[in-house]
């Protein structure tokens, strides 16, 4: 097992499950414990069928800070990796996680692969944007998942030889998780999902740690339903603590109000929803596979090719996003148009190609595929 992939998050584990089960005897499971709680984690290992991973560490230290976290990360990744040094490190993403990753490989001299890199949102003020920055510093393979992150790349330097766009494995695992038709429509009964629902997540520190803007989202939503669209809501811890520390219980009194639910039960809800309402990466990617239109409840976006091909859409939450909603529900024309738009995220193969460049950087060889 001498290719390390580093995880700690649920969009983690759900990107490179897929990876994991290519790479076979050669991937080395570790798990940063960034998330553990079994809803965010233990239940994406069981939906795509992983293995216990071979090392899990304690990230959950970082209730300290972000420089706690992944200081104390990178510290006992690079310990690991000295002790028995994999041969190459996959991160994914730009999470606390993917930052300790690629810093505790380049320190101990082992090569880097980032999948998804090159997203930028142009907003210093995102951990997630720093994350980013610091792990396309080190990573000496950059997976991209489309042409214009390989250019945010090229733009802030990166050697063109380094990057190479693979697609993004959310297509492919969107597609396993998928469950068939029947199965979409017993998930959405057995949840009480109301007819003509919403589907919605929130968990971004500019949503969530703002009283003013999480009012306003969940006060939006509440108004949705008023208007004959429910709002299912399947609840982030992050936010749920924050509705707390604010007082906030009463806004949820309208909305329908679940746990995180596991992958395939998250397909199901919104490929059968009206509309999605997200500040997720992940959802905005999702959406191109399922075909279904979102509001994104942020200021900027990372990903800017699923709003060109019209999948989505950025909103302020409160007035903006109601009316915004208002006016997709009531747009008969967008299903036909959004069933026939590709999803600019690849073709499903993403994850084979990066099975290729990681095995390539951890044999020494050269970099397959366009360079
Ligand atoms: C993290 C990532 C974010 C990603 C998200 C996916 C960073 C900086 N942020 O955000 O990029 O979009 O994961 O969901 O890495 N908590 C639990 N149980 C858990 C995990 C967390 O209750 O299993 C609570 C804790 O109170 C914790 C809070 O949620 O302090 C936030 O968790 P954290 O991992 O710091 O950030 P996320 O908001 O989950
Ligand atoms: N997701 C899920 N259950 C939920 C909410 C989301 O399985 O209750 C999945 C969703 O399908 C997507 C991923 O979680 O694949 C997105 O993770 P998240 O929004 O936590 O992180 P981000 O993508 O914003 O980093």
């Amino acid at each position: 097992r001498d290719i390390a992939v580093v995880l700690g998050t649920r969009p983690e584990i759900i990107k490179l499950a897929p990876l994991i089960r290519l790479l076979g005897d050669r991937g080395r499971i570790v798990h940063t414990g960034q998330h553990y709680d079994s809803a965010l984690s233990g239940a994406f290992f069981a939906n795509f069928g992983l293995r216990e991973p071979e090392l899990r560490l304690d990230g959950a230290a970082g209730a300290g800070g972000r420089g706690d976290q992944i200081g104390t990360l990178t510290r006992d990744l690079a310990r690991a990796f000295t002790a028995e040094p994999p041969r190459a490190v996959v991160v994914q993403g730009d999470t606390n996680s993917t930052s300790a990753g690629a810093q505790a490989a380049h320190y101990c001299g082992i090569p880097v692969v980032h999948v998804e890199a090159g997203l930028r949102s142009g907003d210093r003020a995102m951990p997630e944007e720093i994350n980013r920055l610091v792990v396309g510093v080190l990573a000496d393979a950059h997976c991209a998942a489309t042409a214009e992150a390989a250019a945010n790349l090229r733009a802030t330097g990166t050697d063109g030889d380094r990057i190479r766009i693979t697609g993004n494995t959310v297509v492919e695992a969107t597609l396993h998780s998928l469950p068939a038709p029947a199965e979409r429509d017993r998930i959405v009964r057995e949840l009480g999902a109301p007819a003509d629902f919403v589907l919605a997540t929130a968990h971004r520190p500019e949503n969530t740690d703002r009283p003013d803007r999480l009012a306003a989202l969940l006060g939006s939503l509440a108004e949705l339903g008023e208007l004959g669209h429910p709002v299912l809501l399947p609840l982030h811890p992050r936010t749920r603590g924050r509705v707390k520390e604010f007082g906030m219980e009463h806004l949820l009194a309208g909305l329908t109000v679940v746990d995180p639910v596991d992958h395939p039960t998250f397909l199901a809800l919104a490929d059968r929803a009206a509309l999605l309402v997200s500040d997720s990466g992940g959802v905005q990617e999702e959406a191109t596979v399922l075909k279904k239109p979102l509001l994104v409840v942020r200021t900027s976006t990372e990903r800017p090719e699923a709003v060109a091909a019209g999948f989505s859409r950025l909103v302020e939450p409160g007035a903006e996003l109601t009316a915004a909603a208002r006016a997709l529900l009531a747009d008969d024309g967008l299903a036909g148009r959004l069933r026939d738009t590709p999803s600019p995220y690849g073709d499903g193969r993403a994850s084979e190609r990066i099975r290729a460049i990681a095995v390539a950087l951890a044999d020494g060889a050269p970099l397959p595929g366009d360079a």
